[in-house]
């Protein structure tokens, strides 16, 4: 009796044990059977879960409201190494951890068994103001050490409102303004020869319409409202600057600058107008101690607005006389030192030229130049290529400085007058402004509008 009980316990286990196993094996079997179709089998191999990783979080090292995270895996088919950036607000930071989240996913799930995967992201911090950040966060994923994978990721934060802002939320959510914003974009990149390779991208075709998720690769820095652009080449993606003074209007108040309102280089309040036909004054080689307040005072009788193009050492000597030119509305831009012709000069000589001059403009006027005049129109690839500005040339001669007859300066900038001209002259001959204020009324009197070469770029692409 005592005996039989053992027995019969012992076949029972041994019973149930088989149930058990043949059960299990009918589960597995099933599984192979029952399984969604695409999911992957072989993957099985790598890691397809994702693997267990250490995050660091402390202080930014410069920025107080910001945190450095890093998170790595250090495991041998797929490592990691993620340097990003949180905010300490709930929601941003969400969107920044899914934003990481789904990037791991991807890498693992395309991880292959066989060879050397690696994924990095470096974040990149650009400050604007005193509460708002660019986040660049750059992801890479290397198969034995080459880069098979490369993508840009932005973020701009606003701290004090602890949100994150899109582009069109920056611009207020106003179509016009992203239609200004593009046409700058598109005039800078017609104009300047390092962005030759964005010439052929659909931004630039002729009937392209604006969306506004084309911008969303965007930076914001006290210097310039920056776009990254996708290219057909090498590099894969170019940066394209706007100067944030060219720009402040255009963004929704709560992320302008309070700028002083005298940088005319675009005024916001200008309204494209195709009907209306326009000429750019442009005016070389000043500021002069008597004609250019003289030019001035005749611009402001015909609420007429000009260039001028200025040698730097001329502003260091009449830093009033650019302020004025500057403060009135016109716009400035740099014409170089000493007035050498560059394609003589080396690289360095025409470097000192141009960085010289705009800095002294910066100093007389706050105002960063945005358009650049070569002396003598003399330039090459060579020139072009060093120099950040596009060059701005003329279409219609006065020839002042040669024959310095005002009635000759009125006669050459009337009857060669058309659409949209370019109209070459000099504030340092006294003839140039006596000759102006006829020049002036012929022009009104034709029907043709005063602008600014910035403003006159925003028409002709
Ligand atoms: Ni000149």
């Amino acid at each position: 009796m005592s005996q039989k009980p053992t027995l019969n316990s012992r076949k029972l286990q041994i019973q149930s044990l088989s149930i058990l196993s043949v059960l299990a094996l009918f589960i597995t079997i099933g599984y192979f059977f029952l399984r969604e179709p695409n999911e992957p089998l072989s993957k099985t191999t790598v890691a397809n879960v994702l693997p267990e990783s250490i995050i660091t979080q402390i202080q930014h090292a410069q920025y107080a409201e910001l945190y450095d995270v890093t998170d790595t895996a250090d495991n041998a088919t797929t490592p990691y190494t993620l340097r990003y950036v949180l905010t300490g607000a709930s929601l941003p930071d969400a969107l920044i951890e899914d934003y990481i989240k789904e990037l791991k996913k991807q890498y693992v799930n395309d991880a292959e068994a066989s060879v050397q995967n690696n994924l990095t992201v470096q974040t990149t911090v650009i400050p604007y103001q005193q509460s708002f950040y660019s986040f660049v966060l750059h992801k890479r994923v290397l198969q034995q050490n080459v880069q098979v994978a490369s993508e840009m990721k932005y973020f701009f934060y606003d701290a004090a409102e602890q949100k994150l802002v899109t582009f069109k939320q920056l611009l207020a959510h106003d179509e016009a303004h992203l239609q200004t914003i593009a046409t700058l974009l598109r005039t800078t990149i017609a104009q300047a020869p390092q962005y030759a390779s964005l010439q052929q991208v659909a931004f630039m075709a002729p009937n392209y319409v604006p969306r506004w998720s084309d911008f969303e690769q965007f930076t914001l820095s006290d210097e310039a409202l920056t776009f990254t652009f996708a290219t057909n080449s090498t590099p894969a993606l170019l940066d394209v600057p706007l100067p944030i003074k060219a720009v402040n209007d255009l963004l929704a108040p709560a992320y302008q600058l309070p700028l002083p309102k005298m940088a005319n280089v675009v005024d916001a309040t200008y309204v494209l107008d195709e009907t209306k036909k326009r000429v750019a004054l442009t005016f070389d080689d000043g500021p002069h101690a008597t004609v250019t307040p003289q030019v001035l005072d005749t611009l402001r009788k015909y609420d007429a607005k000009a260039t001028f193009y200025v040698l730097g050492n001329k502003v260091q000597v009449h830093p009033e006389l650019a302020q004025r030119i500057v403060s009135e509305g016109h716009e400035i831009g740099n014409h170089t030192w000493t007035h050498p012709n560059l394609v003589r000069l080396s690289d360095e000589e025409i470097l000192n030229e141009y960085n010289r001059t705009t800095e002294a403009i910066i100093e007389a006027t706050g105002y960063t130049p945005s358009t650049f005049r070569p002396p003598y129109g003399s330039t090459n690839d060579r020139v072009e290529s060093l120099l950040p500005l596009p060059s701005v040339m003329w279409s219609i001669d006065t020839l002042d400085w040669k024959h310095r007859n005002a009635n000759t300066t009125v006669y050459k900038a009337s009857t060669m007058l058309h659409n949209n001209a370019i109209i070459l002259m000099h504030d340092i001959h006294q003839p140039t402004a006596d000759a102006l204020d006829h020049v002036l009324a012929n022009l009104q009197a034709a029907g043709f509008e005063c602008v600014t070469v910035s403003e006159l770029n925003m028409y002709v692409q």
